[in-house]
This record gives structure tokens, sequence and C-alpha cells, in this order.
């Protein structure tokens, strides 16, 4: 029997600590940790409930939508609009901002996620996750905010965290004070506290990057990940490792436990196009960026600090350079060279 501590426990123990809080952001982590556990379930029942394949739908930018996008999205509306914690959510799945409807009473945080991570993994049945990220909502949030209000840079978050559906569940959380690991515990419907404190250690020999890209990567993403794929007889004179996973949690999560490199890079096929990247900032770089660094880690686009981009649509796409925090300013120092 597991008599650890509990997630809710956690967070109403550290939100104690806080002078002025009122249990609104407790609360509004509990609602969400809610979500987290029905996606759990969803994805692990998968085929039997007939939740996988494509949804035969489109989203804003232009990606195929899985059954499972649609349906984990949802979830998380309907876990966060009711409690009066938020004023909007805004969401990979969705085109615009989803206000609180007035039936409900709003709040003053502003909630962005990515409802389902690395679904083009949920077919073949490898691991899949959930990504947050919390705002204040800036100005009068009585009114219902548009997208403005969201175009905070990541250094405002107020809290970040994933879930990763994989062999177990688990939610990683930061409130800013560091980084917390729980694995949920089906038997008793709770996350546990399993990994406090989680640290990225500041060297690595493995990196992460879609290697079908090389062709279009930039000089210095080429430099660096040829100088590892060179090992012992090349500059580095070591040898590294290489993964992908196709699931920024999961890669995220791989680093938070062993240190690593994570890489999705601008390239000149992007640039062409006129993207800026291929991850999305307010739901995918922001969070992941904020967990990183309360880690010890770094995140970067190559050129700036992902934290400090400044948004300038909701569904804005980043450059994303993330992880051990040796690795990841060598990265930025072979672009500064370039
Ligand atoms: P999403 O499923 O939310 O659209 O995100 C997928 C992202 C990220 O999780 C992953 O690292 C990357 O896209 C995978 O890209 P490739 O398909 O190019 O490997
Ligand atoms: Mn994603
Ligand atoms: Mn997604």
């Amino acid at each position: 029997m597991h008599n650890g501590t509990t997630i809710t426990q956690f967070i109403i123990e550290e939100q104690r600590h806080i002078e002025g809080a009122t249990g609104d952001f407790t609360s509004l982590l509990n609602d969400i940790v809610t979500a987290c556990k029905v996606i759990s379930n969803m994805v692990n029942k998968g085929e039997l409930i007939g939740v996988l394949g494509s949804a035969g739908s489109e989203n804003v930018q232009g990606e195929t939508q899985k059954k499972l996008d649609i349906l984990t999205n949802e979830v998380f509306i309907k876990s966060n609009e009711w409690a009066g914690h938020l004023a909007a959510m805004a969401s990979e799945e969705m085109d615009d901002v989803y206000p609180i409807p007035d039936k409900y009473p709003r709040g003053k945080y502003l909630l962005t996620f990515d409802p389902l991570d690395g679904s083009s993994n949920t077919d073949v049945n490898v691991s899949v996750g959930t990504i947050f990220s919390i705002l204040k909502c800036p100005g009068e949030c009585s009114a219902r905010p548009g997208a403005e209000g969201f175009l905070q840079a990541g250094t405002e978050q107020v809290a970040a965290g994933y879930a990763l559906y994989g062999p177990s569940t688990m939610m990683v959380l930061t409130t800013g004070n560091g980084v917390n690991g729980f694995t949920l515990d089906a038997d008793i419907g709770e996350f546990i506290l399993t990994n406090p404190n989680m640290t990225i250690p500041a060297d690595t020999r493995e990196f992460a990057i879609n290697a079908s890209n090389m062709r279009h990567w930039e000089a210095p993403v080429k430099r660096y990940v040829d100088e590892c794929l060179a090992g012992k007889t090349g500059p580095r004179g070591e040898d590294f490792n290489m993964r992908w996973v196709a699931s920024m949690v999961a890669e995220v999560h791989r680093i938070l436990m062993r240190g690593g490199i994570f890489m999705y890079p601008l390239d000149e096929k992007m640039k062409a196009k006129g993207t800026e990247g291929k991850l999305r900032l307010l739901y995918e770089g922001n969070p992941m960026s904020m967990i990183v660094e309360q880690a010890g880690g770094a995140a970067s686009t190559g050129r700036e600090r992902i934290m400090e981009v400044k948004p300038n649509g909701l569904h804005q796409r980043v450059p994303v350079v993330l992880g051990s925090k040796n690795e990841v300013e060598r990265v930025v120092s072979y672009h500064k060279e370039d």
C-alpha cells in the first residue's frame, strides 16, 4: 500500500507558503489533474472503446485530427470551464480562444494546452502526453478576453506541466519553485509524489532530433549533429546516442530523468514556407521551457531564450532546442558563430 504524498496534498501544502493565496489556483490545478486522469483512462482503453484512428477533420494548423485529439480537447474544456478559476482557454485543437460560457463565473487565470501531444503515436501504442500552461489574465477579466490576453512571454507563466501516458501515467509540474513528478496509482485514483525535485544533468551524450529533416537544417544544427555523430574520433571525443519518440512529452521526460538534448529547429524548408518552427510557443515551447529551466536545464530557439519570445499569435510556432544546459549552450554558441 502506498501512503505517499498525493498531488492534491502537495499542491495545497505548496500554496500555504504563498501569501494571499485564495485556493483558486490549487483548485484549478486539481481540475487539470482530473482531466489528465480521464485522458489517461481513455488513452489506456484505446481500441476497446473505439477512440483510435483519424477523425477526418483538420485543425487550424492544417494537421489531420485524430479522434483522440478532439475527445481529449473536450475533456479538458469540460473539466476546466465550470469552476470559476479561468477567464478563457486556448488549445492546439481550437482555432480561436475558448471563452468561459456566460453560465459559469469567470476567474483570473488563462489556460493553454496541447490536449494530446504526439498524437501520431496513438494508433501504434507509443507514449503520448498532455501539456499545459497557466497565465494570469491581464486587465479586466470579467469581460471576455480575446487572443491578446494570451500573448504573454513564457516568463509570465504561473505554472506549467505535462502528463505522460506511458507504461506508467505521470504528471510533472512546476509552479516556479522546482519540478516535481507524480505517478498515477490507478487502484486509488491518485497521483503520488514519486520524483521530488527533478533536475537535469548539465552534460549529456544523448540527442533527439528528427534526422529525416537533415537536408533542410541550418549550418549550426548540422555542425552540432555532425560532431555528435563523429563520436570518439570527432571533435567531441565521445560517442553519442540518439533517440526520437515523436512525442515531445516523452522526450522531455527522458531528459528530466537522465539528461539529453531535444531539438526541433528552424530549417530551410520552414523558412521557405514562412513558418518559424514546428512546435507551438504557447502550449508546447513555453510550458516545456519553464519545466526544463526549473529543473536546471536550458531552452532556446537557438538564437534567444524561448520564454522571452514575445508571442504574436495563439498558434505561433517556435524553434526548440532544450535540455542539458551545456549542450544547449553549445548549440546556441554555434548559432552565434554562424
Ligand atoms: P502534436 O501531436 O501535438 O501535433 O505534436 C507532435 C509534435 C511533438 O510532440 C513531436 O516532437 C513532433 O511533433 C514530432 O514531429 P515529427 O512528426 O516531425 O517527428
Ligand atoms: Mn504537441
Ligand atoms: Mn497535440
